[in-house]
């Protein structure tokens, strides 16, 4: 069994969680491949399918979207997962759904989507994205949470190897 394990990220946070999640996966025995969203134009060839993606504007970003929107019909014959990353501060906001998602659960016939904490690092932003955090007054940090990010990933383990 070989799993796919894709994201979509801007500035590199939400692609360190997808390595979590294949790393968990991996120990438990399973083939697996982690690949940006960008860099997948296919999901034949896989068993299951874990797609996630960073949230700016409400919204998955583009290639997380286009896969799921691409492949809807051959994503709906597999066990797929998805998860979203964005939500900041403590407690992580906002904490609403990104706009897309309940249409990419329909789209993907999703088992089930989870949200994780992300991570803002004013460093890595470009001019307009500094301005938009600094409107928002969002809260600079690293607010993963590796232990909800490592159980859901073994969660899914189980789902498979049961
Ligand atoms: C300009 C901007 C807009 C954002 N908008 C949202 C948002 O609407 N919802 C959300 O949950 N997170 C939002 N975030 C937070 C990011 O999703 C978070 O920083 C995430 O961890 C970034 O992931 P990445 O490093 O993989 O791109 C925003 C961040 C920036 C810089």
């Amino acid at each position: 069994m070989t799993i796919l394990v894709s994201a979509a990220s801007k500035h590199g946070a939400t692609a360190e969680i997808a390595e979590a999640i294949g790393r968990v996966l991996r120990d438990r025995g399973l083939a697996v491949d982690v690949r940006p969203a960008e860099n997948v134009t296919m999901v034949e060839g896989y068993d299951a399918v874990v797609l996630g993606s960073a949230v700016y504007a409400g919204h998955w970003l583009e290639p997380a979207r286009r896969l799921a929107h691409n492949e809807a019909t051959a994503l709906a014959m597999r066990p797929v997962w998805l998860f979203s990353s964005g939500p900041i501060g403590d407690p992580p906001k906002p904490d609403e759904d990104p706009v897309d998602v309940a249409a990419l659960i329909e789209g993907t016939g999703a088992r089930e989507h989870r949200v994780f904490a992300g991570r803002l690092d004013k460093h890595l932003l470009g001019f307009a994205e500094k301005a938009v955090v600094l409107a928002l007054r969002a809260p600079e940090g690293d607010f993963r949470d590796w232990a909800a990010v490592e159980a859901w990933a073994a969660d899914i383990a189980d789902t498979l190897q049961n």
